[in-house]
Formats: C-alpha cells, sequence, structure tokens
C-alpha cells in the first residue's frame, strides 16, 4: 500500500464506522479506485467486515475496485445536462466502448464514469476526457472523440 494511502488512514480514528464513507472517498480520489487491499485495511481500521464494506460501497454508486483507463471519460448525467441530451451521449458511449459505466477496457485504455455535475451546466452536455473539458457533446462527435484521444494515447 503507498505511503499517501496510509497517510490517509492516519487522518481518521481507527474504530469510527462513521468515518467509512469519508474515507474510502479520500483514498478514490488519491488512488483512483478501491484495491482489496484499501478494503480489507479499512475492514481492519474501522472494525467492520469486508462484505458490510462491499456492500455500503457498491450502495453508494460513486466507488470503483478496478482502475481507470489510461483514457477516463467522465459524462455528466445532472439535471441539466439531462435535459441536454446527455443520455444519448451515455448511449453512444456504451456503444462504441461495449462497457458499462466504471467497467475498464481489457487492453487498459479506456473507462468511463457517469456524474452529476460538473459545474457548466449552460453548457451540457459536459464530458471531460482526463481532465479536458468538452462541452455542447453531440453523440456523433463521439466515435472520432474516442478514435483521436485512443491514437494519442497509444503514440505518446
Ligand atoms: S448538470 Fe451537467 S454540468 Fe451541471
Amino acid at each position: 500500500m503507498s505511503i499517501e494511502i496510509d497517510l490517509i488512514f492516519k487522518k481518521y480514528k481507527p474504530g469510527r464506522r462513521e468515518d467509512l464513507i469519508p474515507l474510502l472517498q479520500e483514498i478514490q480520489e488519491n488512488n483512483g479506485y478501491l484495491s482489496e487491499d484499501v478494503i480489507v485495511k479499512a475492514g481492519v481500521y474501522t472494525g467492520l467486515s469486508t462484505t458490510k464494506i462491499y456492500g455500503l460501497a457498491t450502495f453508494y454508486d460513486q466507488f470503483r475496485f478496478i482502475p481507470c483507463g489510461k483514457i477516463q471519460i467522465k459524462v455528466c448525467h445532472g439535471t441539466s445536462c439531462f435535459l441536454n441530451g446527455s443520455q444519448a451521449v451515455i448511449n453512444r458511449i456504451k456503444e462504441e466502448t461495449g462497457l458499462q459505466a466504471r467497467q475498464t477496457s481489457r487492453d487498459g485504455l479506456l473507462s468511463y464514469d457517469i456524474v452529476t455535475c460538473m459545474g457548466g451546466c449552460n453548457n451540457g452536455p459536459v464530458i471531460s476526457v482526463n481532465g479536458e473539458y468538452y462541452t455542447f457533446v453531440k453523440p456523433e462527435q463521439i466515435p472520432d472523440l474516442i478514435k483521436k484521444i485512443r491514437y494519442i494515447i497509444e503514440n505518446d
């Protein structure tokens, strides 16, 4: 386990079940996902079984248990983006990648997440690709966008 993750654990007092979700959120923010080691350690730390932690973490829909792809797409599905057609964008990403949200392609290159608001509500649908924002996204832009980014990553 990395030093950063150990430092995150040290910020929380052992045995406090109510700290579980903020602890996992912070680890995921730092690490990109929750590994099996982290879940086991979180169980020892908070006094919860790993089964209970997996149950809680999957209920919260925001956690991932496998590493993100090198290309990480975030699609906003907040109210404003939804009203501007984000579902069609999500459907196109699904079609194009064959993946569900929070899955990672076998080659480790691509993953996508659905998020609730990216702060650009007047410019939706909004997506980000490795932190770069795209606004007023149309479903038909998705195949070229993925091809372009895949090419850049593979030839980097
Ligand atoms: S709802 Fe999509 S950016 Fe706010």
